[in-house]
Formats: structure tokens, sequence, C-alpha cells
């Protein structure tokens, strides 16, 4: 079996890594490349993520780097369909939500690959979000589906997709998780900022609701600072932030807003976190396996089991939701969660062992 592996933005890493650790040890019997689109290209993004959890050297660098979502979505179609032409594979597998995921599975789709979607099924329902369009194109089109939960099965099978095409694995994001652990590292930000155990919140946003739009970003970051009463807020401001956050000029004494952080730095800080506050959805897995109360600044979410058995709560995107919330943390009512069925670090290999059935 000749097996493309796509990653191309930050989200996907941590899923590919397990992966190809995984496949490493049958090479005998799947032959894979590594495909980086360069969607993601910063060291921060993208490099130290590769540095951190061992990931080898991308086979291929497509470099398609920033533009709008047709954009980006054109350029990488246009280079993966190029390679394939030169060089094709029998199957693709690709990850998550993002635009790298849609575009390669298109381009191989229609060179008659088969498509391999890690994570598939997942739905918010919210069709504004670029990645709920990027799940429900890849998923038309995918053959083999590895899922994260009961949900995502449902979802599919609704769709119409046979039961012999969905199999239910786990997380691939939790097998890098619980693998790196051990590893986890204290960011400078903690001694600089004089960090205490479980008295700081960790807080990330990028989605376009949030802070594509000054006023909205203004006013969820000042109801987020006077919530958490003096408390520390930690937040590594992803680039796309960045840009808003230039032009507007918020300050906080307790807010400390950094540069992104890397793997093994942001999940030490999390795990130490009296809270964390995102937009983000697979930060949402994270906390759920560690144990931290989560707000999650969204109307919806594709991945509900991170509410209804983890540790995390819908907050929404109105800045006034925030105060109740807050209230609930720090009277100490969050509840404590459970870890999904099968988010036992093992997902990995179980995908390996079915493809070897493929
Ligand atoms: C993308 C994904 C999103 C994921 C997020 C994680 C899609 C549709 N969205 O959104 O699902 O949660 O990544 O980060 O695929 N930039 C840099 N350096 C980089 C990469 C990007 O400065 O290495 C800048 C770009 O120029 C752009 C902005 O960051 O202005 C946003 O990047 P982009 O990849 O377009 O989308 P994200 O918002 O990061």
């Amino acid at each position: 079996m000749k097996l493309d592996i796509i990653a191309g933005a930050r989200p996907n890493f941590m899923k590919i890594a397990p992966i190809i650790e995984a496949l490493e040890k049958v090479s005998d019997k799947i032959e894979y490349r590594l495909i980086h689109t360069g969607q993601h290209y910063d060291k921060k993004m993208s490099g130290s993520f590769f540095e951190q959890l061992g990931i080898p050297e991308p086979d291929v660098n497509l470099e398609v780097g920033s533009g709008t979502q047709a954009e980006q979505t054109g350029r990488i179609m246009e280079r993966y369909e190029a390679l394939l032409l030169r060089d094709p594979a029998d199957w693709v597998l690709v990850v998550g939500d993002v635009t790298s995921t849609m575009a390669c599975s298109i381009a191989a789709k229609k060179l008659n690959m088969g498509v391999i979607h890690v994570e598939g099924g997942i739905r918010s329902n919210d069709i504004t979000m670029p990645e709920e369009i990027n799940r429900m194109v890849t998923d038309a089109i995918t053959d083999i589906f590895y899922t994260t939960s009961e949900v995502a099965n449902e979802n599919l099978k609704n769709l119409g997709h046979g039961t012999n095409k969905i199999r239910y694995v786990g997380n691939t994001m939790i097998d890098t998780l619980l693998k790196n652990m051990s590893r986890f590292n204290k960011p400078e930000v903690w001694n600089t900022h004089n960090l205490k155990e479980k008295e700081y919140f960790v807080m990330t946003l990028h989605r376009p609701a949030n802070v594509d739009e000054e006023t909205q970003l203004k006013n969820l970051i000042d109801e987020i600072v006077k919530g958490a009463k003096g408390m520390p807020i930690v937040f590594p401001v992803h680039p796309r932030t960045a840009k808003m956050l230039k032009g507007i000029g918020i300050q906080a004494d307790n807010l400390y807003m950094i540069e992104p952080l890397g793997y093994l730095e942001f999940n030490y800080l999390v795990q130490h976190a009296f809270a964390v506050i995102t937009d983000s959805g697979g930060i949402t897995e994270e906390t759920t396996v560690m144990k931290v109360p989560c707000m999650t600044l969204r109307d919806n979410t594709e991945r509900p089991e991170t509410i209804t058995i983890g540790t995390n709560e819908l907050v929404g995107t109105n800045p006034d939701n925030v105060a109740p919330f807050m209230k609930k943390l720090h009277e100490g009512n969050w509840k404590t969660g459970e870890i999904p069925y099968l988010w036992d670090g093992h997902t990995a290999e179980r995908i390996v062992e079915d493809l070897l059935k493929v």
C-alpha cells in the first residue's frame, strides 16, 4: 500500500505524530509519504511541533503559505494534484478539519485514490465556520472513517454511510497528549509572571466569530479580565488574533499576552491551570483528559462529548454570558468529568492495525 499522510496546520501535527510512529513499525507493509501543505509555515505554528513531537521531516512541502480560503484551497489542490500525477499513491490519509484536509481529499479523490479521514463525522452544524464546510466536503468523499466518538458514528450513519466504512478507534490527539505528559515543560512565562499552581487562567482565541470584529474581541476580553478577579490570564496569541489586537490596544494588569507556545509548554500551562478559556475544539479534548475546567467561547461545538462527558461548558460568544460561568468556577462548582471511551493513548495503533487489512 502506498499511503500519503497530509498535515497542513497546527492542529494536524499532534494528530499525525502517533500515526507516523505506528506506521514506522510496519514499513515493510505500508509505504508512506508525509506531505506538508505549508498552510502553517512559522516555526511557532509548525516547525516547533515537528521538533518536539519527533515527526520526521516531510517528504514534500507544497509551501502554499497564507491566503484567503479559496486561494489556499486552490493552491493546495493544484500542487497536490501535480505531485500525484508525477508520483501517484493508492490512499490519502487526512486528519481534522482544516483547509488542507478538504483540499487534498478532493485532489486525491478526483484521481480515484481512496480517502481515509481520521476524526471523520463530527459536526458543529454551523455552516458559517470554514471548518464545518471542510468536514462536510471531506466526509462526502471519504472511503474509510476513523472516528473519535459515538456521536460522530451516528452522524455518519444518518448521512447514509455504511457501518462497514465507520471505525470507532478513539482520538489520536489524545495519544500524543498521554505520550508526552511526562515531558511537559514549564514555559518562561511561569517564572517571569510568578505563576502558581491552579491560580491562573490559560486563554486562546482565534475563531473569526470572536477575533475578526474589534468590538466583539474587546468586549469578550474585558469580561474575561473582570471575571478573573485579578487572577493572571496567560494568553498565547494566535497570529490571526495578533493582527486584530494591534489596533485595539487592550491592556490589563492580569492579562499576559505572549507568543504562541510550543506543544510541551502550552500543555504544561493547561495541566496546571485553574481553568482554560478557549474557542478551539482540540483544546476542549485535552482539558477533558487532563480534567481541567474549560469554558468554550462558541455557540456550538462539534465535540459534544467534551460537555456531556468531559469538563467543558459552552459559554457562547456573547460577552454577557461570561460572568455566570466565572462565578461557578470561583465557587468551586465545576464538574470533574470523565474520559470518553477509547481516548486511551492507543488509537494510532488501532488505525494502523486496521490499515493493514485494507
Ligand atoms: C487554521 C484552521 C483552523 C485551526 C487553526 C489553528 C482552516 C480553515 N482553519 O485557522 O481550523 O484551528 O488553523 O491555528 O484551515 N499565519 C502566520 N503564520 C503561520 C500561519 C498563519 O502568521 O504559520 C497567519 C496567516 O497569515 C493568517 C492567519 O495567521 O493571516 C490565519 O492563518 P490561517 O491558516 O489562514 O487560518 P487560521 O485562522 O490559523
